[in-house]
């Protein structure tokens, strides 16, 4: 039969068809290679939005990746946005395609906070010198160093007191455990820590929470997505001028240390930047990455990144263990036999198995950063078969990472054996992810390990953490309040004294 057709064919006119035949299969193998990731049909303009819950957008997007799978895009207005779920895939982009999905996505916001500058919303030669910079000054002021061990001591010995003023009456921790959080990279930045009563650090941990609570309003969402609506929206414009107050704050604390700054005493990294900068201006060098600007805003990036996350971090931890005392209780157990009352190291985790488990439960069950902070391809990138374009905004959805369920035996639930093997010692575990992974990986990962440990333990051993007369464990709830930032909702502990 194929042959009788094949007859009515003139031989120019078979060639004809040959080449269509290949012109048109090409197109649909390329089309094929292109193939987008899949997701929920956008509206013109609007995109996703009215499918979204903005104020739980981290939950709508892991509900997303159930129905969609582990690689898809929503549109966030008429931007384009590709989510990544699951600790696989998320590490696979991460880790293993590093370059590729390792640009930070610069927001509207982003750009009024940092204009460009800095650490955390900045790309190329400027990040890579200020991370850099940052890194070495982490190492040699902070982190694995016994001079941060000292200092985060130390502040345990001030928020200790804090907490004893109460006299085991029932109060919200908030303030207090923020400044002690920030009085640590506040050491690592300009050197000291500041009093708890100093206004000024007052101010700048109080704007720098609220800029973080509003980021992840719907407002500033709406904003980001239609920055022309910014004059018309009431949070913007208070968010706004949030970053104002605290650019003039930060601007005065490094203007007080340029006039006393000495390259044999550098204090911390406001000084490191100065003398590198001095040093390169001395040999001739004008245009480095060393400007007045960068330090301004890589300042300003520590200060932030280093506040809320540990601050939060430990919020959940006290209220996790007034939730839960029968884990309190072991947690207890294991600094009496190990410890006693002498005053915990960091040596000690090694064989306060129980204690490090439950801290690493903690970080996993709070997943604080759920979003991590979106990113952006730097080139097209094929990925488990789909084609992304260079500058698609990506989101590494850590909160699916850190509630996996083919990697956490309980993901929902305060459940520290994730982290025990059968004999009780601590286990290792791939898909712990808070930090994210890769190129942008927290800077302060080292150091915020160590708050979080020190911290906790030596709370722990000082109070025993409780609801409120008349209130109930059933009843202290778990659902963070908004923020780009997850902290727990408003509430009052009572921290009874153990001596
Ligand atoms: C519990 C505490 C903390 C958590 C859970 C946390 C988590 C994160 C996450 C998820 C990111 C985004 C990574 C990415 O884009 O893939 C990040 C970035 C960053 N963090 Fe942390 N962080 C914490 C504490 C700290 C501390 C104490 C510092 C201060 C030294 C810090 C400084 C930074 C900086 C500068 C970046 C930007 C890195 C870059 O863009 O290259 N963080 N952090």
């Amino acid at each position: 039969m194929w042959e009788d057709i094949l007859q009515s064919f003139t031989p120019v006119s078979l060639l004809g068809i040959v080449v269509i035949l290949l012109f048109v299969s090409s197109v649909f193998s390329r089309r094929e290679k292109r193939k987008e990731p899949p997701g929920p049909r956008p509206l013109p303009l609007l995109g996703n939005l009215l499918q979204l819950d903005l104020k739980k957008i981290h939950n709508c997007l892991f509900e997303l990746s159930k129905q969609y799978g582990s690689v898809f895009t929503v549109h966030l207005g008429p931007q384009k946005v590709v989510v990544l779920a699951g600790y696989r895939t998320v590490k696979e982009a991460l880790l293993n395609t590093a370059e590729a999905f390792g640009d930070r996505d610069i927001t509207p916001l982003f750009y009024e906070i940092n204009k460009g500058h800095g650490i955390l919303f900045c790309n190329g030669e400027t990040w890579k010198e200020m991370r850099r910079c940052a890194l070495t000054t982490l190492r040699d002021f902070g982190m694995g160093k016994k001079l941060s061990e000292e200092k985060i001591i130390e502040e345990c010995q001030y928020l200790i007191e804090e907490f004893q003023k109460h006299e085991g009456k029932a109060f919200n921790n908030s303030q207090v455990v923020n400044y002690a959080a920030s009085n640590i990279i506040s050491g690592i930045v300009f050197g000291s820590r500041f009093d708890y009563k100093d206004p000024v650090f007052q101010g700048l941990v109080h704007r720098n929470n609220e800029i973080i609570l509003l980021t992840g309003s719907t407002a500033i969402q709406v904003y980001n997505v239609f920055p022309w609506l910014g004059p018309w929206l009431k949070t913007w414009q208070v968010v706004k001028k949030l970053i104002g107050i605290c650019e003039e704050d930060m601007k005065r604390l490094i203007q007080s240390l340029k006039e006393t700054v000495s390259p044999e005493t550098c204090r911390g990294f406001v000084d490191v930047f100065l003398t590198r900068k001095q040093n390169l201006e001395e040999s001739g060098v004008m245009d480095s990455q060393y400007y007045d600007d960068n330090l301004l805003h890589s300042a300003e990036n520590l200060f932030g990144a280093g506040t809320d996350t540990t601050g939060h971090t430990l919020r959940w931890s006290l209220l996790l263990m007034a939730k839960y005392p029968d884990i309190q209780d072991q947690v207890q157990e294991e600094l009496n036999t190990v410890i006693g009352s002498r005053q915990v190291r960091v040596e000690d985790r090694r064989n306060l198995p129980y204690t490090d488990a439950v801290v690493h439960e903690i970080q996993r069950l709070a997943s604080i950063v759920p979003l991590s902070v979106p990113h952006k391809t730097t080139r097209d990138v094929t990925f488990q078969g789909y084609f992304i374009k260079q500058g698609t905004v990506v989101i590494p959805l850590l909160s699916s990472v850190l509630h996996d369920e083919s990697e956490w035996e309980s993901p929902n639930t305060f459940n520290p054996s994730h982290f025990l093997d059968k004999e009780g010692k601590f286990r290792k575990r791939d898909a712990f992810m808070p930090f994210s992974a890769g190129r942008r990986a927290c800077v302060g990962e080292g150091l915020a390990r160590m708050e979080l440990f020190l911290f906790f333990t030596s709370l722990l051993q000082h109070f025993r953490f409780t609801p409120p007369p008349g209130i109930s464990e059933d009843e202290l709830d778990l659902t963070p309040a908004v923020g780009f930032i997850l902290g727990p909702s408003p509430h009052e502990l009572c921290a009874i004294s153990r001596e």
